[in-house]
């Protein structure tokens, strides 16, 4: 038999989803232009949800979760990679329908590999991640927006998690007034250290008032939570300030009035971190390993082995987790 490798492989059985983690020959990967040896992985919520079975992320099953993966080019097809280049994978169909990062390899086409980014190591590239990823395209939004730092407070919600921590520290790092909202009272210090100004609960954000309009509090917003948040950030945004809605863990639908938007001339801002055209995409990566990476990466990060998924899926799920969680399969090749 060829090379063996390790991954989480999460089967189908009755109405239940179970991962564990299994030895099984590369011909078991997809067809690519590229076999990348994985250094780390990382979870992120939508791992989660395609570990569960969720048929909006994942149809196929026995199937490899892991919507990111960095590491280094074992063989490659095209040009443009060459055995030992360091590369990061996020988005597009990988850990979707695609085999994903939690396993010691995967193989994708050409066009989804990005270049580690100088500025970056692989473990750094990993701790930042598609959540990485993810915040800041949702600040590049508002930057896009006209929000500058001069212009009041910027909302962060759901923010000990993946993309709420890294918006919070990269908007900090780039001098913007950041209020943190949390539903973990034990962990505003770490918001604090992360560079949030004021921390707030989660349910002052989660309200059923029937007025058009709240006081008007934020500059701009990155919103992860969705659902009753964003229709009370919606209300609460100053005239001309922007919103990023990029996350759906609170619900998927809100409620809106028009009157934000013709009276307050806000903008909403939706962020998409997987189809994200090339251009735009190095143009982030770029910006998160120089001016904008935040200095408390280490702070965020915790490590796991892919024994350990199973128990971190379920606390995602429950909105456990704080900060990143970084996969390193231990053993790539068996
Ligand atoms: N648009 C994109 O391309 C894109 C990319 C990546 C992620 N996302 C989405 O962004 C969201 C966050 O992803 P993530 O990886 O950062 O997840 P995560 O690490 O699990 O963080 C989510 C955070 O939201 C808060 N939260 C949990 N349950 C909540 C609830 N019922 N109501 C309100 N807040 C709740 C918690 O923070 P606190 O305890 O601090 O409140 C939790 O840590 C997800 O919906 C994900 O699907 C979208």
């Amino acid at each position: 038999m060829g090379k063996m490798f390790i991954g989480y492989v999460v089967k189908k059985d009755g109405d239940e989803f179970k991962g564990s983690v299994e030895r099984l020959p590369l011909s078991h990967l997809p067809q690519g232009d590229v076999l990348i040896r994985v250094s780390y992985s990382s979870l992120n919520y939508k791992d989660a949800l395609s570990a569960k079975g969720n048929p909006g992320v994942t149809r196929k099953f026995p199937h490899i979760p892991g919507i990111d993966a960095a590491g280094v080019v074992e063989e490659s097809s095209v040009p443009d990679f060459s055995p030992g280049d360091e590369v990061v994978v996020t988005g597009y169909d990988l850990g979707m329908n695609t085999d994903g990062g939690f396993a010691g390899y995967v193989r994708v086409p050409a066009a989804w590999v990005v270049p580690l980014p100088k500025g970056l190591t692989l473990r750094e590239s990993m701790i930042l991640g598609t959540a990485g990823f993810t915040a800041a395209l949702s600040v590049h939004h508002l930057i896009r927006g006209g929000v500058t730092p001069d212009r009041g407070p910027v909302l962060v919600t759901g923010a000990t998690g993946g993309v709420g921590s890294i918006a919070v520290s990269i908007l900090a790092k780039l001098g913007y007034s950041v209020t943190a909202s949390s539903g973990k009272r034990d962990q505003y210090d770490l918001l604090r250290s992360l560079g949030a100004k004021d921390v707030i609960p989660r349910e002052t954000l989660d309200t059923d008032s029937p007025k058009a309009f709240l006081k008007p509090e934020w500059a701009g917003a990155v919103d992860t939570v969705g659902g009753k948040t964003l229709e009370y950030i919606l209300k609460s945004t100053m005239y001309m300030g922007s919103v990023s809605s990029c996350g759906l863990v609170g619900g998927s639908s809100f409620c809106t009035t028009v009157f934000p938007f013709i009276i307050r001339g806000i903008s909403l801002y939706g962020v998409d971190s997987v189809e994200c055209p090339m251009d735009l995409r190095l143009e982030i990566w770029n910006r998160l390993s120089g001016e904008w990476k935040p200095s408390t990466l280490d702070l965020l990060a915790s490590e796991i082995g892919l024994d350990d998924l199973s128990s971190a899926i379920e606390d995602i799920l429950k909105g456990k987790i704080k900060g990143r969680t970084l996969v390193v399969p231990r053993s790539n090749a068996v």
